[in-house]
């Protein structure tokens, strides 16, 4: 059965002692919890990892990127085989603040998954299309175009784990939710892609997680439609009280 993942990217937020904070409150909630499907990611800053690792209970801890080379002359960035040495479970990549600021392209997201599969890191792969294209009716067009590109020549298997993560981009940061509904018809579309690409078996394995203004009082809805396995949860994520009642609401539904 597929696994449920309800994952926080903590983006360019906490420093040391907060983490430390973050981690000691979840622990008191989260130690004595046994999860059947759910995992539950906290995807921190790579300065923070090892402490994250560290701290955590039981939860996994995720990097927010890798650089798409093996090794190098690449100032600032880090690796997949880095993250290995340090146990780190899950690695999101492609995501649009990526993509926006870093000029981040399917094509450097495909070099990156292979990098973690590679080291068997396992990927939360973002796509989304912005307010202008959802406007112009494009988006099923964009999810298309960012399958094919970071899927290009790649052969999946039952062994191979991938998670995507459907983020539309007009819904991170604003307050603004897709409605499940809208949510839905686009987790089905990529469903249906990935079930065409690589056979029904495998597709109905992978978790699609729905990013974008996840908060606690709409995570139950979101997580009710049929092909949203998960979250992945940015501000909301960031508070260990609502990061936990999140965590609870999949339990009602997935446990
Ligand atoms: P948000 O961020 O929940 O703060 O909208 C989601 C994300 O960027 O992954």
């Amino acid at each position: 059965m597929k696994d449920i993942i309800i994952a926080g990217n903590w983006k360019m937020y906490k420093n040391l002692s907060e983490t430390i904070d973050f981690f000691t409150s979840l622990d008191t909630k989260i130690k004595e919890t046994q999860f059947k499907r759910i995992k539950t990611v906290v995807c921190v800053p790579s300065i923070l990892l090892e402490t994250a690792q560290k701290y955590k209970s039981n939860s996994f801890i995720g990097a927010q990127n890798i650089y798409q080379k093996e090794e190098g002359a690449y100032t600032g960035e880090i690796s997949a085989g880095m993250l290995k040495s340090f146990n780190i479970d899950y690695c999101i990549i492609g995501h649009s603040e990526r993509r926006q600021y870093f000029s981040e392209t399917d094509a450097t997201v495909r070099e990156k998954y292979l990098l973690l599969k590679k080291y068997e890191i396992k990927p939360i792969i973002c796509i989304g299309e912005t307010l202008e294209q959802r406007e112009n009716a494009e988006t099923l067009a964009v999810i298309d175009r960012q399958l094919s590109g970071i899927f290009a020549d790649i052969a999946l298997t039952a062994d191979d784990y991938i998670s995507i993560a459907y983020e539309p981009v007009w819904a991170i940061v604003t307050g603004k939710t897709a409605t499940p509904e809208m949510a839905q018809e686009v987790h089905a579309y990529i469903r249906k892609w990935l079930t065409d690409r690589y056979g029904i078996e495998i597709a109905s394995n992978i978790p699609i997680l729905y990013g974008g203004s996840v908060k606690p009082n709409n995570i139950k809805e979101l997580l009710n439609q049929e092909d949203i396995d998960g979250g992945l949860i940015g501000g909301a994520s960031l508070n260990p009280q609502d990061f936990w009642d999140m965590i609870n609401t999949a339990r009602e539904i997935y446990e």
